[in-house]
C-alpha cells in the first residue's frame, strides 16, 4: 500500500486486534529505518531499541504487561524503546531531550507501520523493571515504551468493553482552542474546519 503522509497520519490508530502471524524480516527492517532517520538533537539518536520477535524473547516480556494490556500478548513483535539522558541534550529550563528524540522516533515508525498496512501500538503499562530485565536493558536506561506490532487481526477475546468499542472510533482529542494558541499562550487558535 502507498500512502501519502496524510493518509498514515488520518489512518494511523492505536488497535490493538493483533494476529499472531510473524513478521517479515524485510518489514522489521523498515520499521528500524524509520527509526534510524528521525531528527534529533545534534544529531544525538538517543533511542536505543530491542526487537523481541522470537518466542523466547517474547514469553518472558509478555508476562510483565499490565492486565490491562492483555491484547498484546498475541502480538508477533515487540519493540522496547530506551533511552538515557546522557545520550542527548540537556538544556537550560529544563530541556532533556532524551524522551523527545525517541518519541520522534517512534512517531515516524508508527507512520511507516500504518503505511505497510501494520499495527505498531505504543503501550506504557507495563512493570518496567521486570522488562528491562527480561532484555537485559542496563539499569541506567529508561525503558520508555514498549511498541506492540503485528498484522490485524480478527480475535477480540482479549479485549474489554470499552477496548471494543476503541477499535473502531478513534478516543476524542481536546477541543483545538484549548491545546493551541494564536500568537500569544492563551489566545485561542481559531480553528475553522
Ligand atoms: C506513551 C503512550 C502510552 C500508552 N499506553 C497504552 C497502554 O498501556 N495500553 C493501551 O492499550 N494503549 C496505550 N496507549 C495508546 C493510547 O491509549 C492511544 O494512543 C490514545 O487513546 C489515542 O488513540 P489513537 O492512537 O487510536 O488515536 C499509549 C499511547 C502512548 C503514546
Amino acid at each position: 500500500m502507498v500512502m501519502d503522509v496524510q493518509d498514515a497520519v488520518e489512518t494511523r490508530r492505536a488497535r490493538r486486534v493483533i494476529s499472531d502471524r510473524p513478521l517479515e524480516k524485510g518489514e522489521v527492517q523498515r520499521l528500524i529505518h524509520s527509526m534510524r532517520l528521525a531528527p534529533s538533537c545534534f544529531n544525538n539518536q538517543p533511542w536505543r531499541a530491542v526487537v523481541v520477535d522470537d518466542p523466547g524473547s517474547l514469553e518472558p516480556l509478555r508476562a510483565c504487561l499490565s492486565k490491562g494490556n492483555a491484547w498484546a500478548t498475541q502480538a508477533p513483535c515487540i519493540i522496547a524503546v530506551c533511552s538515557r539522558a546522557e545520550d542527548d541534550c540537556q538544556l537550560s529550563d529544563n530541556r532533556v531531550y532524551h524522551q523527545f528524540g525517541c518519541g520522534l522516533a517512534v512517531g515516524q515508525m508508527l507512520l511507516a507501520a500504518t503505511e505497510m498496512g501494520l499495527i505498531a501500538h505504543p503501550i506504557a503499562g507495563y512493570d518496567p523493571l521486570a522488562a528491562k530485565d527480561a532484555l537485559g536493558v542496563p539499569a541506567d536506561m529508561t525503558l520508555i515504551t514498549l511498541v506492540i506490532v503485528g498484522h490485524p487481526g480478527d480475535d477480540l477475546s482479549l479485549l474489554s468493553e470499552k477496548q471494543r468499542a476503541d477499535e473502531s472510533v478513534r478516543p476524542e482529542r481536546r477541543p483545538v482552542g484549548e491545546v493551541f494558541s494564536h500568537g500569544r499562550w492563551g489566545v485561542p487558535w481559531n480553528h475553522v474546519e
